[in-house]
C-alpha cells in the first residue's frame, strides 16, 4: 500500500507541522457507542424513511469506499454514488469532502477512515509494544488518544484495531497484533475498541478471520486453521471486540481452510451476524472483492461482487467492484434487492449511531490544539516505558552505575531522523521525538561524557556509513548502548521474512562492538521477536523496543538510567532460530515429551524445544517472589467460581511493577489440552520489600475448550493453575471442577 501511504504522509505532515506550539486541550471527546431502546428503535425508522427514497445507485453509492489520492473523483461524492473515503487527514480537506456529501439529494454523510494503527499525531509504540505492558487501562488510554486526535480532525472510523493472534513472527505483521495468546489478545482487543471508541471513532476490528495463521508467515497467504483452534484461539479476540462495542469489522485477504474469508458466508453471516448477533457492517480489505477472480472462487469482477456481498461483505474497500457491477447484478435479479437493502442499512445504522447526522463539521481551526497534547505524550511516554522489556541484564550492568563515566551510543536507530511509521498510511511520524544521545546526557550525570556514532546510513542498518568510527568510539567507553533492529522495509504488512535476524550488516557491528571487550547494551527496536541466540550469548544486556513512538527514546533513556524500572513481559515467543517456528507456550503435551534429550522424544536435534524468551517472560531491577498460591475452595461447580490468590513480594531493593500471571492445566479431559493457558493477570507496583496479596476470580465457565463440531464444553476434572512471573512458573494450586 506503498502509494497509499506517500500522498497522504507529505500532506499530514504539512499540515501538522504548521502547529507547532501546543495549546492546553479546549474541547471533549464525542465518544460513540451503539444507542439502545427507543433510541435505536428511532434509528431504524429513520433508516426505513431513507431506504425507501433511495436509488439503486444511491443504495450501491452508500457500499462504496474510495481513498484519497490518484483516481478520487469527488464528483462521485457530489452524485451520491460514494459513502465512505479513507486516508483524508488535513482537516479542511475532511471538511470539503463531508460538505461535498452534503450537496447531494439525501445528504447523507460520509464515513470517513483511516488506520490510526498506533496514533494519530502522537505516536504509541507499535500494538505489540503496547500489547507487552499487559496494563489494559494503558493501552485503553493510548487507543483514547488516537482517536481523540483522529477526531478532531473528522476522522470518524478507524481500520483497527486488528487482533490477528500470530505464532509466526516471519509474518511482518505480527506488529500490529497483541502477540500469540488468546486471553492477552482479547483483553488487549476490547481495550483498544474501548479506547478508540470513547475517543471519538468507530473501529474497524480486522481481519476477520485468521489472516495471522497465514502459511509459513507469508503475507496473505491461506490458513488452515481447525474449528477448535478456530473457535479457541482466532475468534475470541473479535468475541471482546464486539462485547466492548466495535461497530464495524474488516474481512481478511487469506483464504480459510479453502474459502477466501472476503466469501465466506459460514463465518461472515452465519457467525457474526448470526450467532453473534454482530449489527455493525463489514468492510472488505482493500481490494479484496476484485482478489476472488485470483482466490479463483469468481470469474469476473460481477461476481466477485455478488458472491461477497451474498457472503456478507456490505463495503468495497478500494476495489470499485461494487460500484461498477452490484446495480447490475441486483437489475439482473442474481442479486436480491433485499440483501443490498440489508447492507446499506448496516452501513446507515452505524453513521446514525456515530452521529454523524447531527454532528457538526470538524472544526479545523480547533483541530490543531488537539494534536500532540501533553497529555497525550504522557500516555504515549508511560506506554513505552511500561512496555520495554528487559530480556537479559548480567551482572547488572543496567541500569547505568556510578562507576560509569562515558557511554557510548552507536547506531542510526538512535535517533529518529530517518523513523518511519509503518502501519499507518497517514504516516505523519514523528513530531518530537528526543533522539537518545540526548535523552541520556539529560538523565546521567554532568561528569559522564555521551558519545553517538550512527555506524550505518540508515536507521535499518543496510550499509555502513562509518564503521570504523563507531568502534573507536565504542572501545574508547566504558559502556556501548547499540540501538539496532527493524525498520524501513523489513517490517509491517508485505515484509514476511525468512531470516528473523538484524538486517543488512547490523549483526557484523554488532560481533565488532562486542569483540571490544566492552560491556554492550543491546537497545532493540522491531516489529517482531527477531532470532537473539547470539546476542543473548554475547552481550551483556538486552533491552527489547516494539518501535516506541513519539516518546519511545526518552522511555529507552529512563530506563537505562534507572529513572524507571523495567516491566514489559513477553506477548510472542522469541525463537532460538527460524527452524523453531512456530513456538508458542501453551502447545498441547505429545505422547513422547523431552525428558532426557533422547532420539525418540519430541525434540529437535539440533536445537532445544524451548524459546530463548517465553511468552510472559521479562526482567526487572529488582526481584519478585512467590508464595502461598492458594484457593478460597477445593472443588466449584461447572457453573462456579473460586477465588485464587497468591502473596507477592518485592524481594529486591527497588520498586517495582511486576505481572502477576494466572495459567491453568486441565491434566486429563477428553481431548488434549494445552500446558498452560493464561486464564488472568495483574499488573500491581510493589515498593522495595513490600508483600501484596494478588487475588484472582476464576471462572469454571472458562475454562472448557472447542471441539471440532465447534462445541465448547468444560469438562469436570482436576485443574492445576500456576502462578508466577512468566508462562515457566512452577508456582501452583489446585482446584478441582465437579459436575454439581
Ligand atoms: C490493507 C490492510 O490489510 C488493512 O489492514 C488496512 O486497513 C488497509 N490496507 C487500508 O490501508
Amino acid at each position: 500500500m506503498g502509494s497509499e501511504r506517500k500522498n497522504v504522509n507529505h500532506l499530514l505532515r504539512l499540515a501538522l507541522c504548521a502547529f507547532a506550539v501546543l495549546f492546553p486541550l479546549t474541547l471533549s471527546a464525542q465518544e460513540v457507542a451503539w444507542k439502545t431502546g427507543p433510541e435505536a428503535a428511532a434509528i431504524e425508522r429513520r433508516i426505513d424513511g431513507l431506504l425507501k427514497q433511495m436509488t439503486l445507485e444511491e443504495k450501491v453509492g452508500q457500499l462504496h469506499l474510495s481513498g484519497r489520492g490518484d483516481g478520487f473523483d469527488i464528483t462521485q461524492i457530489k452524485s451520491g454514488r460514494m459513502g465512505a473515503v479513507m486516508n483524508f487527514v488535513v482537516p479542511a480537506e475532511v471538511l470539503e469532502v463531508q460538505k461535498a456529501a452534503r450537496t447531494t439529494r439525501l445528504k447523507i454523510p460520509l464515513i470517513i477512515g483511516l488506520d490510526a494503527v498506533h496514533g494519530f499525531s502522537t505516536y504509541f509504540p507499535l500494538p505489540l509494544g503496547q500489547a507487552s505492558t499487559w496494563d489494559p487501562k494503558l493501552i485503553e488510554e493510548a487507543a483514547y488518544w488516537t482517536g481523540r486526535e483522529a477526531s478532531a480532525a473528522g476522522i470518524n472510523w478507524t481500520f483497527a484495531p486488528m487482533v490477528d493472534i500470530s505464532r509466526d513472527p516471519r509474518w511482518g505483521r505480527v506488529l500490529e497484533g497483541a502477540g500469540e495468546d488468546a486471553y492477552l489478545g482479547s483483553v488487549v482487543a476490547a481495550a483498544r475498541t474501548r479506547g478508540y471508541q470513547r475517543g471519538g471513532v468507530a473501529t474497524s476490528v480486522k481481519h476477520f478471520v485468521g489472516y495471522g495463521a497465514g502459511e509459513a508467515g507469508r503475507d496473505y497467504n491461506s490458513t488452515w486453521i481447525p474449528t477448535s483452534q478456530l473457535f479457541d484461539l482466532h475468534l475470541p479476540p473479535f468475541k471482546a471486540s464486539f462485547e466492548a462495542g466495535s461497530m464495524t469489522a474488516m474481512a481478511a485477504f487469506n483464504a480459510l481452510n479453502g474459502l477466501p474469508a472476503t466469501a465466506h458466508r459460514g463465518m461472515l453471516t452465519d457467525l457474526l451476524r448470526g450467532k453473534w448477533g454482530f449489527k455493525g457492517f463489514v468492510t472488505s480489505d482493500f481490494g479484496s472483492i476484485t482478489e476472488l477472480r485470483l482466490h479463483g472462487i469468481a470469474r469476473d469482477d460481477a461476481e466477485a461482487a455478488r458472491k461477497a456481498l451474498l457472503a456478507g461483505i456490505d463495503m468495497d474497500m478500494m476495489g470499485d467492484v461494487y460500484h461498477k457491477h452490484l446495480a447490475a447484478e441486483v437489475k439482473a435479479g442474481r442479486v436480491p434487492m433485499k440483501a443490498l437493502d440489508e447492507a446499506v442499512r448496516r452501513v446507515l445504522r452505524v453513521k446514525f449511531h456515530l452521529g454523524l447526522f447531527e454532528r457538526p463539521d470538524v472544526d479545523p481551526a480547533a483541530a490543531p490544539a488537539l494534536m500532540q497534547t501533553q497529555a497525550a505524550r504522557e500516555v504515549a511516554l508511560k506506554a513505552a516505558q511500561d512496555g520495554a522489556m528487559l530480556l537479559k541484564n548480567a551482572n547488572e550492568t543496567l541500569p547505568i552505575g556510578p562507576a560509569v563515566k562515558s557511554v557510548a551510543v552507536i547506531g542510526a536507530m538512535a535517533r529518529p531522523e530517518d523513523e518511519r511509521v509503518w502501519t499507518d498510511p497517514a504516516g505523519l511520524g514523528r513530531r518530537v521525538v528526543q533522539a537518545l544521545p540526548e535523552a541520556l546526557k539529560e538523565r546521567l550525570p554532568a561528569d559522564v561524557s555521551v558519545a553517538y556514532e550512527p555506524a550505518f546510513t540508515k536507521a535499518c542498518g543496510t550499509e555502513f556509513a562509518d564503521k570504523d568510527a563507531a568502534i573507536r568510539t565504542a572501545a574508547a567507553s566504558d559502556v556501548i548502548v547499540a540501538m539496532l533492529g527493524e525498520d524501513c522495509e523489513f517490517m509491517g504488512e508485505g515484509a514476511s521474512r525468512t531470516k528473523l535476524d538484524l538486517p543488512g550488516v547490523q549483526q557484523e557491528l554488532l560481533e565488532a562492538l562486542v569483540a571490544t571487550g566492552k560491556p554492550v547494551v543491546l537497545v532493540l527496536a522491531t516489529g517482531r521477536p527477531l532470532v537473539l541466540t547470539w546476542a543473548d550469548a554475547h552481550v551483556a544486556a538486552i533491552l527489547q523496543t516494539f518501535h516506541g513512538g513519539t516518546e519511545g527514546r526518552n522511555a529507552i533513556a529512563d530506563i537505562l538510567t534507572g529513572k524507571v524500572n523495567p516491566s514489559g513481559r513477553v506477548p510472542m515467543s522469541f525463537p532460538r532460530s527460524v527452524g523453531q517456528i512456530p513456538v508458542y507456550y501453551d502447545h498441547l503435551p505429545t505422547g513422547r515429551p523431552q525428558k532426557i534429550r533422547q532420539r525418540y522424544e519430541s525434540i529437535f536435534i539440533d536445537e532445544a524445544n524451548e524459546a530463548l524468551y517465553p511468552f510472559g517472560h521479562g526482567l526487572s531491577y529488582t526481584r519478585f517472589s512467590y508464595a502461598n498460591a492458594r484457593v478460597s475452595k477445593p472443588a466449584m461447580p461447572l457453573n462456579g467460581s473460586v477465588e485464587v490468590s497468591v502473596d507477592v513480594t518485592n524481594a529486591g531493593s527497588r520498586d517495582g511493577q511486576e505481572v502477576v500471571q494466572l495459567y491453568i492445566r486441565q491434566p486429563v479431559a477428553s481431548r488434549s489440552r494445552p500446558v498452560r493457558e493464561l486464564k488472568g493477570f495483574a499488573k500491581p507496583m510493589l515498593r522495595a520489600g513490600e508483600t501484596r496479596t494478588v487475588r484472582f476470580k476464576l471462572d469454571a465457565a472458562s475454562l472448557g475448550a472447542h471441539d471440532e463440531a465447534g462445541r465448547y464444553t468444560v469438562e469436570p476434572g482436576d485443574i492445576e493453575i500456576y502462578l508466577g512471573g512468566s508462562s515457566l512458573t512452577s508456582v501452583m494450586t489446585q482446584v478441582t471442577l465437579t459436575k454439581s
